[in-house]
């Protein structure tokens, strides 16, 4: 099934992905492309709409991103923000200035005021804070914009020409601080590109089961699953596409949480395909003993991840396709909006020099997260696969801090499991990002009935994040934390004190390793 298209033109700003999935948000189907993909594809692909997106550069300046002037006589929709507002100002004969100390530099929470006329805030409120982060300013619009947004410094917070579709916002309507943001965003796509709103996960499941059928045809697929939310989606997706054609290679490295091989195996049994569960604990233990340096463990795993798989893979023989979980967001390139800069991602590293196939199928490639978990749910993966957090790909080894051995991967996963129960019993991991125990290498004294101990600190570790590249340490009530505290102590053999992290990232990283 065709769907209809938003594009989103990536000037390089940190938010574009965020637009992009807010205009998905809306109902309809949008990719990100870069701002030099030629102006002929961008027409071959027949999109409804058209968005700019903010970047780091100033559009007077002989080196930053243009677009190609025919764009607009082409007659879509286009709705500018932020650089892509100043650019298309730039472009069709207004003038971009450095704004003015005092003047019209703004940044943060503003109050801004719209007029409801226009398209863009049509049953909108005429005044609320919107998101500014720019440093130049609109001297001169062009001819034939009005001013339909403004702020206190600034006259022409929005700019528009409704009779050629096009729109221009100083501020970022993608982002929560943008009162009433996506409902510009909808009525842009709505009112001004007349959307229908054909994106609907339902949809677009079947159309990617028929997808698949297509191009696998009677050939076989294999897949490495690592229990993530990405690879089990995938996998559950190719299952109800292609079944025994499908297999799963699912290595236990012997460092995964608590039941989690079983967990992940259940949650397959109700496919009809071949699912290889290769208990490989011993040999990564083996490999791993004595190493305590985060870096090498990390190696050591992927090394050894890889030898298990070769090995699995060679008893499956030849197949057709080679299977991975990659998603939008590894796809759509980082930074500047140049092609060159895309990058190429595979989730596990190295694979295709091992495996004899002889085509790679990346089933999630045009999913957002968020759209990987909706789409796992339609597929019927269990709540606990889907809307599972991020675990790392070394598992417990790189919360092991110092070398490794399989009483300390027990300790660790037996008190790891009690504080996720209990954060999960107090309702607290719908304000969680990730959360987990770390077993330190540091013993300390302690008394427990008559005698003295002499056992492991165990750390908690809790966090709230949006994009994991940066986190805050999180507020649990201190009455969840003794209770897990006391329940750990009580109930884990080897440990005798429970700290809390309470460092955000910077400094320090989510990881202790
Ligand atoms: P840090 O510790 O760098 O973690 O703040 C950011 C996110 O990345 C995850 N992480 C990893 N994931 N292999 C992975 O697949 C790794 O070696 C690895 N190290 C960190 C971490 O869990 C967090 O979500």
């Amino acid at each position: 099934m065709k769907h209809e298209l938003v594009l989103v033109l990536d000037f390089g700003g940190q938010y574009n992905q965020l637009i992009a999935r807010r205009v998905r948000e809306c109902g309809v189907y949008c990719e990100v492309k870069p701002y030099t993909t030629p102006l002929s594809e961008l027409k071959a692909m027949n999109p409804i709409g058209i968005i700019f997106t903010g970047g780091p550069n100033s559009v007077y300046l002989n080196t930053s991103p243009q677009v190609d002037p025919e764009i607009f006589t082409w007659g879509i929709p286009i709705l500018g923000i932020c650089y892509g507002c100043q650019l298309m100002a730039h472009s069709l004969g207004g003038l971009v200035t450095p704004a003015q100390e005092d003047t019209a530099r703004e940044y943060g929470k503003t109050t801004t005021y719209y007029d409801t006329s226009c398209k863009l805030f049509a049953g909108l409120p005429a005044e609320g804070i919107s998101w500014m982060s720019h440093g130049d300013y609109m001297a001169k619009v062009p001819q034939g914009f009005a001013l339909v947004g403004h702020t206190e410094m600034c006259p022409n917070a929005a700019i528009a020409d409704e009779s050629r579709g096009f729109y221009g916002v100083q501020y970022h309507p993608e982002v929560n601080h943008t009162e009433h943001g996506v409902a510009m965003i909808r009525n842009f796509l709505y009112e001004a590109c007349h959307a229908k709103g054909d994106w609907t996960m339902g949809d677009y499941c079947k159309s990617a089961i028929a997808a698949v059928r297509e191009k696998v045809g009677d050939g076989k697929v294999l897949l490495a699953l690592s229990g993530g939310v990405d690879s089990s989606v995938a996998a559950a997706l190719l299952a109800e596409a292609v079944g025994k054609q499908l297999t799963c290679v699912f290595v236990d490295h012997g460092l995964m949480r608590l039941n989690e091989g079983d967990e992940v195996e259940a949650a397959f049994s109700k496919w009809d395909i071949n699912f290889v569960r290769v208990d490989a604990e011993t040999r990564f233990l083996l490999k791993l003993a004595g190493e305590s340096d985060p870096e090498t463990k990390r190696k050591i795993i992927g090394e050894e991840f890889i030898r298990v798989f070769e090995e699995e893979s060679k008893k499956i023989g030849a197949v057709d396709f080679l299977a991975q979980g990659t998603i939008y967001p590894d796809v759509i390139e980082s930074g500047a909006g140049d092609a060159e800069t895309i990058k190429s991602h595979h989730n596990v590293g190295g694979l295709p020099d091992f495996v004899d196939f002889k085509d790679i199928i990346e089933p999630l490639r045009m999913l957002f997260k968020d759209e990987v978990r909706q789409l796992g749910r339609e597929l019927g993966l269990p709540e606990y696969l889907v809307s599972r957090q991020p675990f790392p790909g070394p598992g417990l080894a790189i919360r092991i801090i110092g070398d490794i051995t399989k009483e300390k991967a027990d300790t660790l996963r037996l008190a790891d499991f009690i504080f996720r129960e209990e954060i999960a019993k107090a309702g607290e991991d719908k304000n969680l990002n990730q959360y987990f125990a770390v077993l330190t290498n540091t013993r300390s004294v302690g008394v427990m009935g008559d005698g003295r101990t002499y056992d492991y600190t165990l750390a908690l570790r809790a966090v709230t994040t949006a994009d994991f590249m940066t986190a805050d340490w999180a507020r649990i009530p201190y009455d969840v934390l003794d209770k897990i505290s006391v329940r750990i102590v009580n109930e884990v053999p080897g440990i005798n004190r429970i700290v809390y992290d309470i460092t955000s990232k910077p400094p320090a990283t989510i990881e202790w390793e």
